[in-house]
């Protein structure tokens, strides 16, 4: 098979800013091998309704969305573009498959387990539990073959594979098993403040979280007062040296350098020197990007590339349920 007959796909909930996490842990990645695949990207905004939301945020959260993948290099000409909710098939595909899934299952997901403690309180939508069949629905749609996401999101595309598995099993070949991508460095980008925890979009009131959209003398501040350690020794060691260790992989994410190289590069320097470097690296590349985000923010480029993207999204996404629902004997 042709390189280009593969199709790649991956997508981001538009529940807040876009952090250095997401773009490390799968936009990177699925930039930089968009012209290797047939590739879709879409914006989650199904997965953005699991907590009640102002409905001008959500909207402006999509267009942010948009312009964030155009500014971050995902070209039109070569990549699908869409919005979710604009493709009807994710929705009656998604609660086809969980018909295939198990409550055991889905109550084994970590997603699951860490938002509903947060839900505890008021009670846990079902939404939030039958997240993993509409994700695995996102996927098989497209008969994708590689999603690159970061290591957060693994278990659900390895939950896909396993639905898709289920589901060819009963009822013949239907859907393409997906694999994951997870990249080696800058899959798990952790929280400047807290390493313990994740970089997260939800968690923007304190310094740990760098947005691509934060104003560069914020982010230089957040990487300078990020908690390391006081061995003052730039070693990469995750469980001893977890901030370190996160601001080698956020360097080396970036340039591509490789982290032995790093340390030695870094050997007998302190870590003033070292965090002004990751700054240096981490404000030239926002600095593109929020550049050209300006450029993409605009309602005529945007509503062009989606309703170009739909159009498109929804001719495959439409064999594909077509011949689900036949396979079920819904034809
Ligand atoms: P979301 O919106 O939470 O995150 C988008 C992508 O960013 C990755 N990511 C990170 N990577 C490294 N370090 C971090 N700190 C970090 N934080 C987030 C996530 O792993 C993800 O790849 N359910 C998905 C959206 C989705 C999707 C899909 C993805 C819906 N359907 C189908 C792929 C395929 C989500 O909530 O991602």
């Amino acid at each position: 098979m042709e390189k280009q007959d593969k199709v790649m796909l991956t997508g981001v909930r538009p529940s807040g800013n876009i952090t250095l996490g997401n773009y490390l842990g799968a936009i990177k990645n699925f930039v930089t091998r968009q012209n290797l695949y047939k590739s879709y990207i879409f914006v989650a905004d199904l997965h953005a309704i699991t907590s009640p939301r102002n409905p001008d945020e959500l909207r402006e959260a999509v267009n942010d969305c948009m312009a964030m993948y155009l500014a971050c290099g995902v070209n039109p000409e070569q990549t699908t573009i869409f919005r979710q909710s604009e493709v009807l098939e994710h929705g009656v595909l998604g609660f086809i498959m969980t018909f295939q899934t198990h409550m055991g299952e889905l109550s084994r997901m970590t997603q699951f387990k860490l938002k509903s403690q947060n839900m505890g309180k008021n009670g846990i939508d079902t939404g939030l539990f039958v997240y993993p069949p509409l994700m695995a629905a996102d996927i098989l749609l497209y008969n994708t073959d590689m999603v690159p996401v970061g290591l957060d999101q693994q278990q659900h595309v390895e939950l896909t594979r396993d639905l898709a598995q289920r589901f060819n099993k009963r009822y013949g070949n239907t859907f393409n098993e997906p694999d994951v991508y997870i990249a080696p460095v800058g899959n798990k980008i952790l929280n400047l403040q807290n390493p313990a925890e994740k970089m997260n979009k939800s968690d923007g009131q304190n310094l740990g979280t760098i947005f691509l959209m934060d104003d560069l003398k914020l982010v230089r501040k957040k990487i300078m007062s990020a908690v390391t350690d006081c061995e003052a020794v730039v070693r990469f060691d995750e469980e001893n040296k977890p901030g370190i260790s996160n601001l080698i992989s956020i360097l080396s994410a970036i340039t591509g350098e490789k982290i032995p190289d790093i340390e030695k590069r870094f050997a007998g320097r302190g870590y003033g020197d070292f965090k002004r470097e990751v700054a240096d690296v981490v404000c030239d590349l926002l600095d593109k990007i929020q550049t050209d985000y300006k450029r993409f923010k605009k309602p005529e480029v945007l509503n062009k590339i989606l309703s170009d993207g739909a159009t498109k999204a929804r001719v495959v996404a439409s064999e594909t349920l077509e011949r689900a629902k036949l396979a079920l004997g819904l034809k």
